[in-house]
């Protein structure tokens, strides 16, 4: 695996290829990321992955400093997943300047939810990436990039970017990998501690009982809709959480279905904090 920092150290190694497959991390790898590896690198002449904790997808009271960076053994597993190149940046090699130019995504779809919670968050993230597209696909006439579902808003987010700005890209969607227990893997689990661990699978918990609801009441659902949200989320309060919603949306746009919307077609998504930590996690109905 060869290790790149600056774009063009970047543009020399992808230099001789057709059609990158990349996957873009925050480090602190697990195995959704590798899973996305592995999903992405068929699909190209060459597997690239790229590092970087971006500071603009942080609030100024986030966990921009104490995000886990953990680069040996991150290496080790990309290496391991076939991996060729691995794109790591230093901030100064991203942004050289101040970025004051940014992907501003629509509203309707970025300033909901997550973007409610953290806002300007995906202004971060379509930043970000637009400019990791930029880096790693310039000259090649197509590529593939990979995003986990787990992040199901932004992965809606970047499907849009992609397609208003008509980008050579194919996305590529990861499906969540949970623990054998059902907990959804990410970076931030491992700021849990044993028995938050333990308490986190009610998140998943609480969605699975709130998706089998809404089944359950079909087309009769968007008119109890409010009410049995608030009461999933009032469960997972009284067992110490502090929910930021738990709700069924529609899957392409993330609005609120409609009486005669089939259930195959909605997503339920939750975030909610356990003592420090801010966990988020969804299933398509
Ligand atoms: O999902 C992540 O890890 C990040 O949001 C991403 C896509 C790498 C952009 O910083």
């Amino acid at each position: 695996m060869q290790i790149v920092r600056t774009l063009s150290e970047l543009r020399q190694a992808l230099r001789a290829t057709e059609k990158p497959a990349f996957v873009p991390t925050m480090g602190n790898l697990h195995e959704g990321h590798l899973a996305l590896l592995r999903l992405a690198k068929p699909q190209g002449d060459v597997a690239v992955a790229s590092i970087f904790v971006n500071r603009l997808q942080f609030l100024p009271h986030e966990d921009f400093d104490s995000y886990p960076r953990t680069w040996e053994a991150d290496c080790a597993k990309l290496e391991a997943a076939g991996c060729d190149v691995l794109f790591a940046p230093r901030e100064t090699d991203l942004y050289p300047e101040p970025q004051t130019f940014k992907v501003h995504p629509d509203p309707r779809m970025a300033d909901i939810l997550e973007g409610q919670f953290r806002p300007g968050f995906f202004i971060g993230v379509a930043t970000v990436v637009m400019k990791l597209f930029q880096a790693v696909f310039a000259g090649h006439a197509q590529g593939v990039a990979a995003f986990g579902k787990k992040d199901y808003q932004q992965l809606m987010v970047i499907r849009q970017l992609v397609r208003q700005f008509a980008l050579p890209i194919q996305i590529l969607a990861g499906e969540t990998q949970r623990t054998p227990e059902g907990l959804a893997m990410s970076s931030r689990n491992g700021y849990l501690s044993e028995a938050e661990r333990v308490e986190a699978l009610q998140l998943s918990l609480a969605l699975r009982g709130l998706a089998q609801t809404a089944l359950s009441l079909g087309p009769s659902w968007p008119e109890r809709q409010q009410a049995l949200e608030q009461s999933f989320m009032n469960q997972l309060q009284a067992r110490g959480w502090q929910p930021d919603y738990l709700t069924v949306r529609r899957r392409a746009d993330l609005q609120v279905p409609g009486a005669h919307e089939p259930p195959q077609s909605w997503v339920v998504l939750g975030a909610a904090k356990l003592g420090q930590t801010r966990l988020i996690d969804n299933f398509e109905i």
